[in-house]
């Protein structure tokens, strides 16, 4: 194989020269790093360019600073701390800033990211999303009607005994099959703390499934009296985990608190609507979103999902025929009245 020459000194100022000329305003770090060069050495030719006249500071000033904003408000830079600049750097800001007559690059970075984060969750169909929800037992039914890498989120709430635990096999195995692998789509289990070593034990079956992350739901007015074991409990876990590489989404908070419960319940365990809008306003993080909840109950998780606006599709499984009705009810009566 022919050996590649080393370049000389000389060559290598030639080639920082050259750099520095063609983007002024990147920082030596970054040309250093570009070239493969210590930035000590970019910043000795960046100064011998500078005393020779061939590069003048204006050149030499970051793109941020000649926005015709700031030169109008030069008084944004004053008190600004690591994070406002941060923010006043980052694309599009100094334009709303503008735009809006703002003076806070802050706010205008938040309000940028809202955006971008809803246009990411549009439907692009514009269609009226897609229901099936069907009698279904999780532990024999053949669930091939399911196809392989379709669903981008499965938001479901099995019961939490430890006399459940197939079903958390079961939950695995049918995840691994079915979840998209695109670090984004998400298993979100709502489940008890009692056999709680049991069923993360039963949700790795699959062994592409990659744990993430515990939530804390907590219900201020709907507690468990667990005497023997001496518990008196408000909260439940909420098992995150992504299939086949780990999460790659966005940044979420684990903490949600249920608003006092005030609706009468269709089903014994039925769960806070208010709970399941929080998990999938989290968890469905692009338009035409595919749900599953393989033990969907009274539909809660379904329902939430269709909140959102960003489903194409939403499938629920029940056991019991009784609740595949409820949940085709409460997602009827919302299609049909939610505008
Ligand atoms: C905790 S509840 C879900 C409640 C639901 N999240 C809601 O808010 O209405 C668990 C559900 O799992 C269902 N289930 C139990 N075993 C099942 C199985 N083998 N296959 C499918 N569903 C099952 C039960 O009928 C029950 O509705």
């Amino acid at each position: 194989m022919p050996r590649t020459k080393k370049l000389t000194q000389i060559e290598k100022r030639a080639l920082i020269k050259q750099q520095i000329k063609i983007e002024p305003s990147l920082s030596s770090r970054t040309i250093g790093k570009q070239l493969g060069v210590s930035h000590v050495t970019v910043e000795k030719v960046r100064k011998e360019l500078l005393a020779s006249g061939q590069l003048t500071t204006v050149d030499t000033l970051p793109e941020y600073l000649s926005h015709p904003y700031l030169k109008e408000h030069p008084e944004i830079l004053e008190g600004l701390d690591a994070r406002g600049l941060r923010a006043l750097k980052a694309p599009g800001v100094l334009n709303l800033m503008q735009e809006r007559g703002s003076l806070s690059p802050r706010s205008c970075q938040a309000a940028l990211n809202r955006q971008r984060k809803a246009d990411r969750r549009k439907n692009t169909s514009g269609m009226v999303p897609e229901v099936d929800i069907r009698q279904c037992d999780l532990l024999t039914n053949d669930l091939s009607w399911i196809a392989d890498d379709s669903v981008d989120l499965i938001l479901t709430d099995l019961p939490y005994s430890v006399d459940y635990v197939e079903l958390y096999r079961a939950l695995s195995k049918l995840a691994g099959r079915v979840l998209k692998k695109d670090g984004i789509a998400s298993l979100v289990c709502m489940t008890g703390y009692g056999a709680l070593p049991e069923i993360m034990s039963a949700l790795h079956t699959d062994k592409r499934l990659c744990y993430n992350w515990t939530l804390t739901t907590i219900f201020p007015r709907r507690s468990s009296n667990l005497g023997w074991i001496g518990v008196s409990s408000f909260a439940k876990p909420v098992i995150h985990m992504t299939c086949g590489t780990r999460y790659k989404g966005e940044i979420y908070s684990d903490l949600i608190t249920a608003s006092p419960a005030n609706k009468t319940r269709e089903i014994e365990w039925e769960q806070p609507l208010d709970v399941f809008d929080e998990l999938a306003k989290r968890f469905i993080q692009h338009g035409d979103s595919v749900v599953l909840d393989p033990c969907c109950g009274a539909g809660t998780s379904l329902l939430a999902s269709l909140h959102t606006g960003s489903c194409a599709k939403v499938i629920g499984m029940d056991i019991k025929d009784e609740c595949v009705k409820i949940s085709k009810r409460r997602i009827t009566e919302y299609l049909e009245y939610k505008d």
